[in-house]
């Protein structure tokens, strides 16, 4: 492979944005400097007038692969994150069959090693009874442990109280939750159906899926983890009043911190009257109040971690009612490209962004050599074009369900490249069929910097 040099970039990293080339050798970043000059036989990409971030690590994402093939796989969603400048992903469980032992996992792996266009790592799943298989999981096998401790796509709910007791206490690697209580759920779902029958009106899914459901799930999560010392990171906060259970504390001394996804920080329910059951998710998109308040949760650092909850569906199975339309919204593309709206619209700043899409993913979940621009780091980049508008049309739309809750919405900035293992995966809405991701070396789940 020969070297690559990207000149004139302006790298944002660790807190700066400064303007420099950077040489890619082997995969990897062997210098960052003022000015590199060219060699005969080297490729260069000149970045004038573009900035260079580190390409995302999305903690959270649904690619479908083994068992809803249909709606997603791994080689179609990595392809579209890659396009959204994300180059690592870690997937979730909640598959068919569900990823609840190391055999499944390694099948995933295995399955990513032919397929995947970015990084990746997979969760293994909890249930109520897989007690022995959580205690023996090695931190390089997985990401993570993922508990469902609110019913949602997948029937995966943990719900034993002697199952999450074992799990928060024994866990040796990271637990990530999805907290909501179903209780809760279901005792609002028959309030609801017993006014609107079987079609509910989609504004009511909040209402259903409440702030109430949130907080006693992620209360409980948060106490538990307390209860056992363990390792603790709350997924997709979408209330106000969550936000209360997280500190603010420098990372290295946080044992327990805390997710928002994008669609959470972009939508609120004013939405629901034009998107409808498209932007059905669990938990639900609530209001105004609650968007501004994970916004805020963000920039004050109670909130660490920015995702996407990438979770497809086909357009067919999402025009369906209420109840029988599934929950989840398709994302990678256009994730990046909505963090850098909030930036243009003065909410966040690059710093900020690069500091929750990479940075911190890489330092929670012990990702060795990525996240970061640095040098002997592997070449993860995103280049960006704050300047660059561009529309989501079915025309470059890649998710292979084909279509986006951002559908014909013209986003300011966009991505102009993307490097995963120093290779260009991503140029000008092409992705490259020749290249792949690499399986993350996760190395401990200490804060490491
Ligand atoms: O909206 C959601 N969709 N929330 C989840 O927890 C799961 C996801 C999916 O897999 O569809």
């Amino acid at each position: 492979m020969p070297k690559s040099l990207i000149c004139n970039a302006r790298i944002v990293n660790e807190g700066t944005i400064r303007e420099a080339d950077i040489l890619i050798d082997n995969g990897r970043i062997e210098k960052i400097a003022a000015s590199i000059e060219a060699q005969n036989g080297w490729d260069v990409l000149d970045a004038r007038g573009k900035h260079v971030l580190p390409g995302m690590i999305d903690d959270q994402v649904h690619f479908r692969e083994p068992g809803a093939t249909h709606k997603g796989d791994i080689a179609s969603e990595s392809a579209a994150a890659v396009a959204g400048g994300i180059t690592s992903f870690m997937d979730m469980p909640n598959v068919n069959p569900p990823t609840l032992d190391s055999e499944r996992l390694e099948d995933k792996y295995r399955r990513a090693a032919k397929n995947a266009r970015a990084n990746y790592s997979f969760y293994l799943g909890a249930s109520n009874d897989n007690i022995e298989e959580i205690r023996n999981v090695q931190p390089n096998q997985t990401c993570g442990v993922k508990i469902f401790m609110g019913a949602s796509t997948g029937n995966m709910l943990v719900n034993d109280p002697n199952a999450l007791n074992a799990i928060f206490a024994d866990c040796p690697v990271p637990i990530v939750t999805h907290c909501e209580d179903t209780p809760t759920i279901q005792a609002a779902e028959r309030y609801y159906r017993n006014i609107h029958g079987e079609d509910i009106p989609m504004a009511m899914h909040p209402h259903i899926r409440s702030a109430d459901a949130c907080y006693m799930s992620s209360a409980l999560a948060v106490e538990l983890a307390n209860r056992h010392q363990a390792r603790l990171h709350v997924l997709h906060l979408t209330t106000a009043r969550e936000v209360t259970l997280f500190t603010n504390a420098p990372l290295e001394h946080k044992r327990i911190t805390a997710e928002v996804c994008v669609h959470h920080l972009f939508f609120d329910d004013s939405y629901y009257a034009t998107k409808g059951t498209l932007i059905k998710c669990n938990p639900a998109i609530k209001t105004e109040v609650d968007k501004q308040a994970l916004l805020r949760a963000v920039v004050e650092s109670r909130i660490d971690v920015i995702a996407t909850d990438h979770a497809p569906h086909t357009r067919e199975e999402k025009q369906r009612t209420y109840f029988n339309a599934p929950a989840g919204l398709p994302l990678v593309q256009h994730a990046l490209p909505s963090l850098l709206q909030q930036y243009r619209l003065g909410r966040l700043t690059l710093q900020t962004i690069v500091q929750k899409i990479s940075h911190t993913p890489a330092r929670i979940f012990g990702v060795v050599d990525r996240g970061y621009i640095r040098e002997g780091y592997w070449a993860d980049l995103a280049i960006i074009d704050l300047r660059a508008p561009f529309t989501v049309s079915r025309n470059n739309i890649l998710y292979k369900c084909g279509w986006s809750p951002f559908d014909g919405y013209t986003f300011p900035s966009s991505v102009f490249a993307t490097f995963v293992n120093g290779q260009l995966a991503y140029r000008d809405g092409r992705v490259s069929p020749s290249v792949f991701g690499k399986r993350l070396q996760i190395e401990n789940y200490e804060p490491r910097g």
